[in-house]
């Protein structure tokens, strides 16, 4: 079974619009955009369409490929000062010469609708509910609450152990009373841990690293990263195998319709905490 996330994404827009209907002031949603990778491309021209849809105001900033570290950490600067921009958004990933850890670092916390600095990161850490929290692992929740599944008692393994995906969803899992195990690169066999999943979220960008053998009818799958192989989008799960018995995310239909849905409630919900 397909969990159907283009439906939830809508409803989620359609609640927006009608609360932002009602403002009289619309809240802006500022993009800055630095690596031109057709994924960003698309991801941003999403993230402008919905925005739109729902009645942001959306602004674009396109930085040079080329720029120095130096010169966009004043660029970020720059954005934290500016007393007209309320949020921002770093597009990532940034180009292989910049090191995208301090620039996400430098984001004014205030600012930051993403939730990936490490003045906001922590909260989870420590249950504090008094932010956001950063949209991916916040749309794996909230698909998984629209479908009734809950988390608690379940088994869940994650594959891949990054700070914007690994590391928060692990500690969202564990607030919400899962047994959370996440796997990484140097794991001697993954299998053993999926096996006796009953959720198994993937976040490698590596094809096809979670087979039907590897997984019980029973478990949830949640394929959140790709990867382009000779210009093919190739995902970490193998979803001909795998569809059927299994609740899983689809594919075709990319991540970025729940990614956009969180990004654009994050946006509001700081509206109204301002
Ligand atoms: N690139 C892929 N997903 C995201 C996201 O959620 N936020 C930002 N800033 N960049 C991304």
């Amino acid at each position: 079974m397909i969990l159907d996330w283009k439906e939830v994404a809508g409803k989620i827009y359609e609640d927006i619009k009608n609360k932002i209907n009602t403002l009289e002031k619309k809240p802006w949603l500022w993009v800055i955009l630095v690596w031109n990778s057709p994924a960003s491309l698309s991801y941003i021209s999403q993230k402008e369409k919905w925005a739109k849809y729902v009645g942001l105001n959306f602004y674009l900033t396109k930085l040079n490929e080329d720029i120095s570290q130096d010169k966009l950490e004043k660029e970020i600067i720059k954005f934290n000062e500016d007393k007209k921009i309320s949020w921002f958004i770093v597009q990532l990933p940034l180009p292989k010469h910049i090191n995208e850890q301090k620039i996400i670092n430098l984001i004014n916390p205030a600012k930051d609708v993403d939730w990936f600095t490490k003045e906001n990161i922590w909260k989870l850490f420590l249950w504090d509910n008094s932010g956001l929290i950063s949209c991916t692992p916040k749309w794996i929740k909230r698909l998984l609450e629209q479908y009734n599944i809950s988390l608690v008692w379940k088994n869940v393994v994650i594959i891949w152990r990054s700070n914007i995906v690994g590391k928060p969803l692990s500690m969202l899992f564990i607030n919400e009373w899962a047994t959370v195990t996440v796997c990484n690169s140097k794991t001697r066999n993954i299998k053993e841990y999926t096996i006796i999943a009953d959720i198994v979220v993937s976040a490698v960008g590596k094809p096809n690293i979670v087979t039907k053998d590897m997984i019980n009818p029973w478990s949830i799958i949640i394929d959140v990263w790709f990867n382009k192989i000779n210009w093919k989008i190739m995902w970490d799960c193998d979803f001909e195998s795998l569809q059927g018995e299994n609740y899983i995310t689809p594919v075709p239909g990319g991540v970025w319709p729940m990614t956009v849905a969180m990004l654009i409630e994050n946006t509001y919900l700081a509206f109204l905490r301002n």
